[in-house]
Order: structure tokens, then C-alpha cells, then sequence
């Protein structure tokens, strides 16, 4: 058996940080049970960029190989192409994608250089899954080296259907160059039909298998996998020392006050604009929660150099402001906006101790926090997820309270039934829901694609 490799723009780590998130975790899990090798960005721009050396870390089969970009492989491939034209794409935003040809002579460059650094570590028998969307052409560009290896694709974020992806200029192009992955996997059935429908209407494709395509004389995979955590981990959380601090602080702060939490990187297709004035709604139609509710939005932030994300930032701040004048009390501040991250064990504490946990993207591929939030609830006395529609993970958590984030009175509406919800009705809930994302968990994902793939 040979070894797996996997590439994406970020590389997991090694060491236990705190930070990591579940699903590199299980990533690194998978690669120690094989052995194998995690390539992609170290993260560092210099002069040298991908012609500079390896940064290699090492740990027990396990090797991380990192490369550098430089400055114009930063601004083009992963400033420009991947967040400023793809990332709006696949999030339905056709509105704020920005066409620019040196974008996607920087992406294709990108792809080329890292497929080139590659090739001399693949040997015959090796297994090559590929992430995201930074690296759509990455098999092409191998295959064009000569690389006949096993190679799959898995994409993170979500697929729209055709009538967007074609607004893309030269999709043709650079769809057909994903068509030499062996297995394309999706987070939903709604993303995977997506590109079936694609490649149906605009490259000639005919689905001669439940999931498989005939396309150009070659025969692909798509298959949803949706993604998961590991839930039985993060459920032990809020019990370490870091969160239970965490509960005790929100606990003294809050006193006998509900909190509902919403945790996203800053970013315009989380909806968190929508989501405060969702929060405004509820204070106004539903008074009775004025100095009883408070809500707590985490977002660190993110691709700050992109403008549409640094704008969002701004307007956050104005809306907490505008909405903490209009509804705060002496002893009460309605919403608390909180600009940084969190280590893992603090969060699940600060999820333990919310009363709902509030996530509702504009869109979203699949979304962990929902899943991380259920995770760490207390079964005997769970809080409530409420729900994007819109969020790959609302096809798997039926049992949350399920929302349309456009609407400000639907997320108020949706709030109240969550603060009124009884007892039973949470745990009974809740223990569907945390049975299903233990089953499906980052581990048992990671295992069935890399079966599909042919491992
Ligand atoms: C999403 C993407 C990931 C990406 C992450 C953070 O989850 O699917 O590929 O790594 O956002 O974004 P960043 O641009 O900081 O890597």
C-alpha cells in the first residue's frame, strides 16, 4: 500500500496546539494510520516563494512539507483568484466576484509551481486527495507531468448550480480540468447535483451511474461526504480546566440571563449583518427578553487585505453600537462583539454555558460550528441550535430550528421558540442530532473517501 498525500493552501499541524480544528486533526490521524505526507502553503510570503526550500516537520510517519509563496502568488492566487473571484462564485456572490486575468494567471502559475514540487514525492503506488478550491487544476497539471496515480478531489465550501458557475469567465476551461480527479466529493447532495447538472448541460457529461459521469471518454466519481468533527473529543471540552473557566465567567457575568453565541471567522457570506438585526428584531417584538437576553458574537478576523471582508468588519462595529444605544440599560449590554479567536477548549466552554447557539450563512459548505455547538451541550440540559437553511449542515441537522437568515423576523421568530423551547423537546433533539454527528464524525469521513477513492 502506498502512502497518502494530501494537499491544500492551509497544512495542518503536529503538535497540539489548541487550535487546530477537528478536521485537521483527523487529517493527521488518517495520514499516521498509513503514513503519508500533508503539502501545501507554509503560510509565509518571501522572494523566493515556491522556489525557495521545504519546510518539513516530521513526527512519526508523518511528514509536513511546506513552501512559501511570493508576494505576487499572494496578491494573484490567493487574494485574488481564490478569494476575490472563486470564494464569491461558490457563495452565490456574483454581485462582489472580481474578473481579472492576472488573478488567473497567478492561480494557474500557483497550481503549476505546487504540482511541480510535488511530483518528484509521489511514487507509483501512492494515493493524492487534493482540498479546496484553491487547487481546482491541481490533477491536471499533474497528469500533464505524467502522474497516473489515484487522484481525488474534495471541495469545502459550496457548488452553485450552473446558472452561476457560468457567469465565471472561461468555466469551461477550468471545470473540464477538475474532470482528471478520479473522485470529486462534495459536502452535500445539493452540491454534488450541482456539478452533475453542470457537466450534463455544458461539457457533453451523461450520468451512466448512480455517481458516476461519463465525460470526454473518461468516467469520474461524485459523491456527497459530508464532513464531520470529532464530536466525542469536543464533547470533553467544556469539562477541562480552560472551559470550565470559560462557563464560569459567562456564568457570573450572565447570572440568570440566556446567551445565544454566534462563533464565524468575519466574513460576508456568514450572514452575522443579518444575524444582529435578526437579534434587534427580537428585542423589539418580544420585549419581555430586554435585560434577560444577550447575545455573544465571536468572529475573528480573516483576509482582512480583501475589501469586502474589511468592510464587513466595519459595519459590525456601527450595528453592535447602533443596537447596544438604542436597547442598552445600566446593567445590561444587549450584544457583545468580540474581534478574536478562541482556543478550542475555551470555546466549547463558552458554547456549554450559551443557551442557543445562533448560525445562519447567506451560504456555507457545510459549517463545523453547528456541529461543534451540539458537541459540547450538556444532554441533560442542551441548549438549542438555530439554523441557517443555507448551511451544508442544515441536511443533516434537521432537529435544529431551521431558518431563512434573509429574514429578520424569521431569525426573531426562530430565537423565541429557542429560548421557549421545554426541556424534553431540547433533549430529545439534541440527542438525535449529537448521535448523528458521532456516527458521521471527522474520522469515519476522512476513512469512507479515502475507501471511495480507492485506498
Ligand atoms: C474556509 C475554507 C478553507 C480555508 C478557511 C480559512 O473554511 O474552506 O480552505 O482554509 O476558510 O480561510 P483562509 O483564507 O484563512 O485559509
Amino acid at each position: 500500500m502506498g502512502k497518502l498525500i494530501i494537499v491544500s493552501n492551509r497544512v495542518g499541524s503536529l503538535k497540539d496546539t489548541g487550535k487546530a480544528g477537528g478536521l485537521a486533526v483527523a487529517l493527521v490521524d488518517v495520514l499516521r494510520e498509513r503514513g503519508g505526507v500533508w503539502f501545501g502553503w507554509s503560510g509565509a510570503v518571501s522572494d523566493e516563494g515556491t522556489f525557495g526550500e521545504f519546510k518539513i516537520e516530521r513526527s512519526k510517519q508523518v511528514e509536513l512539507v511546506q513552501l512559501d509563496i511570493n508576494k505576487a502568488d499572494y496578491d494573484e492566487y490567493y487574494a485574488g483568484y481564490a478569494n476575490r473571484t472563486l470564494w464569491p462564485i461558490l457563495h452565490y456572490r456574483l454581485d462582489i466576484a472580481e474578473f481579472d486575468r492576472p488573478f488567473e494567471e497567478g492561480y494557474r502559475r500557483v497550481n503549476e509551481r505546487f504540482a511541480t514540487r510535488l511530483k518528484p514525492l509521489i511514487k507509483p503506488d501512492d494515493l493524492i486527495w487534493v482540498h479546496d478550491y484553491h487547487f481546482l487544476p491541481f490533477a491536471s497539471t499533474l497528469r500533464a507531468m505524467g502522474v497516473e496515480n489515484r487522484i481525488g478531489f474534495f471541495l469545502h465550501i459550496p457548488f452553485p448550480s450552473p446558472d452561476i458557475i457560468t457567469a465565471l469567465p472561461r468555466h469551461g476551461a477550468l471545470i473540464r480540468s477538475m474532470l482528471a480527479y478520479d473522485l470529486i466529493g462534495f459536502q452535500t447532495m445539493r452540491d454534488r447535483n450541482h456539478f452533475i447538472d453542470y457537466l450534463v448541460q455544458e461539457q457533453g457529461g451523461r450520468v451512466v451511474d448512480d455517481d458516476v459521469v461519463s465525460v470526454y471518454g473518461r468516467e469520474i466519481t461524485v459523491r456527497a461526504f459530508p464532513i464531520g468533527i470529532d464530536a466525542t473529543g469536543f464533547a470533553t471540552f467544556p469539562d477541562s480546566p480552560e472551559g470550565k473557566r470559560q462557563q464560569q465567567r459567562i456564568r457570573q457575568a450572565q447570572r440568570d440571563r440566556a446567551q445565544i453565541v454566534g462563533v464565524d471567522r468575519i466574513d460576508y457570506t456568514k450572514g452575522i449583518p443579518h444575524r444582529f438585526r435578526g437579534f434587534e428584531r427580537l428585542l423589539e417584538e418580544y420585549p419581555e427578553n430586554r435585560g434577560r437576553v444577550t447575545f455573544l458574537q465571536i468572529a475573528p478576523s480573516s483576509r482582512s487585505e480583501v475589501d469586502a471582508y474589511a468592510d464587513i468588519q466595519r459595519e459590525l462595529e456601527g450595528l453592535a453600537g447602533q443596537i447596544n444605544g438604542r436597547f442598552a440599560d445600566v446593567d445590561w449590554t444587549p450584544i457583545r462583539f468580540i474581534a478574536r479567536g478562541f482556543p478550542r477548549k475555551a470555546l466549547a466552554g463558552i458554547y456549554r454555558a450559551s443557551r442557543i447557539g445562533l448560525v445562519t450563512p447567506l451560504r456555507d459548505g457545510m459549517n463545523l460550528v453547528a456541529k461543534e455547538y451540539l458537541a459540547a451541550q450538556d444532554p441533560e440540559n442542551p441548549g438549542v441550535l438555530v439554523l441557517s437553511r443555507f448551511a451544508g449542515a442544515a441536511e443533516e441537522l434537521r432537529e435544529s430550528v431551521i431558518v431563512n437568515p434573509y429574514s429578520a423576523a424569521e431569525v426573531a421568530a426562530a430565537l423565541q421558540t429557542a429560548l421557549q423551547m421545554p426541556l424534553d423537546e431540547r433533549k430529545s433533539r439534541h440527542a438525535l442530532m449529537f448521535e448523528r454527528i458521532v456516527r458521521n464524525d471527522a474520522h469515519n469521513w476522512a476513512t469512507r473517501y479515502i475507501r471511495a477513492l480507492g485506498g
